[in-house]
């Protein structure tokens, strides 16, 4: 009878008592249970992962956003500095002191004020007399050719005699010429670009064209 109460247990072990079977039942149960807490872990853990990212890509694009509000600010005050201070091109006074009479040697075509200030101041004839260093053809600063006796322009070839008239290429008048007069104050020459005279218009008659000079 007790050997076979043993094999009874021995069999139902192996074949599981219905005790054992409802345990087993509430622990998978458990078990199931448990196994949905832990998939709100990984979503969760997906989630920050997300935000890791998105807030990443939030700080790339508020990065270039800052970058092209900053180069819009430097345009806009680039622009404004160019309005209130623009670029100034030099001028030469229209009115130059150029010195004194004896400083200008009878028959001289004098250059030193021809770069600065675009004329000669030519003694010639007994007159002192200011030419604008500008072709009357279309412009082109002519040469004062020492050898020739003469003003040559380089464009298309225009000459003009020492008293400033032309006499050949393709120019239709002579050089002009600029105001000058004697500083009461001081007695230097004083050029004024500002007032020409022209010789086809009669105006080199005018005296306030030419210094006389003995
Ligand atoms: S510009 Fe002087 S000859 Fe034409």
């Amino acid at each position: 009878m007790e050997s076979g109460g043993n094999d009874f247990r021995s069999g139902t072990m192996a074949e599981e008592t219905p005790k054992e079977a409802a345990e087993k039942q509430t622990s998978s149960s458990a078990k199931d249970a448990a196994a949905p807490a832990a998939a709100p872990k990984g979503k969760k853990a997906a989630e920050k992962e997300g935000k890791k990212v998105s807030r990443r890509g939030f700080f790339s694009w508020a990065a270039v956003g800052w970058v092209g509000f900053t180069a819009a600010i430097g345009g806009c005050v680039s622009a404004f500095n160019r309005f209130m201070f623009p670029n100034v091109l030099y001028e030469p006074p229209t009115s130059f002191k150029v010195g004194r009479p004896e400083d200008f040697a009878e028959g001289i075509v004098d250059e030193r004020f021809k770069e600065s200030n675009g004329v000669w101041i030519v003694n010639s004839g007994g007159s002192l007399y200011a030419l604008i260093a500008i072709c009357t053809h279309l412009g082109c600063p002519p040469n004062w050719l020492e050898a020739q006796n003469k003003f040559k322009c380089p464009c298309h070839g225009s000459g003009y005699y020492k008293n400033g008239i032309n006499f050949e290429g393709p120019t239709p008048r002579p050089l002009e010429r600029a105001k000058i007069f004697l500083d009461p104050d001081d007695g230097q020459i004083v050029v004024d670009k500002s007032q020409r005279y022209q010789w086809e218009m009669g105006q080199w008659e005018d005296t306030d064209s030419f210094i006389e000079v003995v």
